[in-house]
């Protein structure tokens, strides 16, 4: 059997948490979707086709092995996507009982809705304080973002044109 999972998120931008939990879910699953989300409750910095850039580039400098693919996904639900490329399972990150209070609604209903089951995962301790709404704080006050993002990120960020 073919598992394919699908990393949903906001990714504005994507961190170094994303990163991690991207990698391990691609040790579990046979094939990842990290899915752009556009989340219309939050403000976003990136546009999500950059957003989707940053992740592949992301990824790609990692070099994670599996296979990963990274798109994105701005009409109807998200168990529709998870349907039509025949995934099962929803990851999400869970660094605090925030988070899970948050995430629990939203997975049952998913569940509900099409059967599609969510994995929570536990970051590694080294970056259960990061977010992406922190990254966005730092970098638009000029503080310096790089030990919380990518490297690809950071320099998209911090580059000159952007200031
Ligand atoms: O990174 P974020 O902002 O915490 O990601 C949240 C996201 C985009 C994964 C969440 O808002 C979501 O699941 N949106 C999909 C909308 C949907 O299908 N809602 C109905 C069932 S919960």
């Amino acid at each position: 059997m073919h598992r394919i999972a699908v990393v949903p998120g906001s990714f504005d931008p994507v961190t170094l948490g994303h990163l991690d939990v991207i990698e391990r879910a691609a040790h579990i699953f046979d094939e990842i979707h990290v899915l752009v989300v556009h989340n219309p409750s939050k403000a976003a910095l990136l546009p999500v086709a950059q957003r989707v850039a940053l992740i592949e580039k992301s990824i790609s400098d990692a070099g994670f092995e599996g296979t990963i693919k990274v798109t994105s996904w701005s009409v109807g639900l998200l168990v529709d996507y998870c349907t039509d490329v025949g995934a099962s399972v929803l990851v999400k990150g869970v660094r605090s009982q925030v988070d899970v209070a948050y995430e629990t609604p939203m997975a049952i209903v998913n569940r509900n809705l099409a059967g599609v089951e969510t994995v929570f995962m536990l970051p590694d301790p080294a970056h259960a304080h990061v977010s992406s709404s922190l990254v966005r704080q730092v970098a638009s006050l000029g503080g310096d973002v790089a030990p919380y993002v990518p490297a690809a990120v950071a320099n998209f960020l911090q580059s000159p044109a952007r200031a």
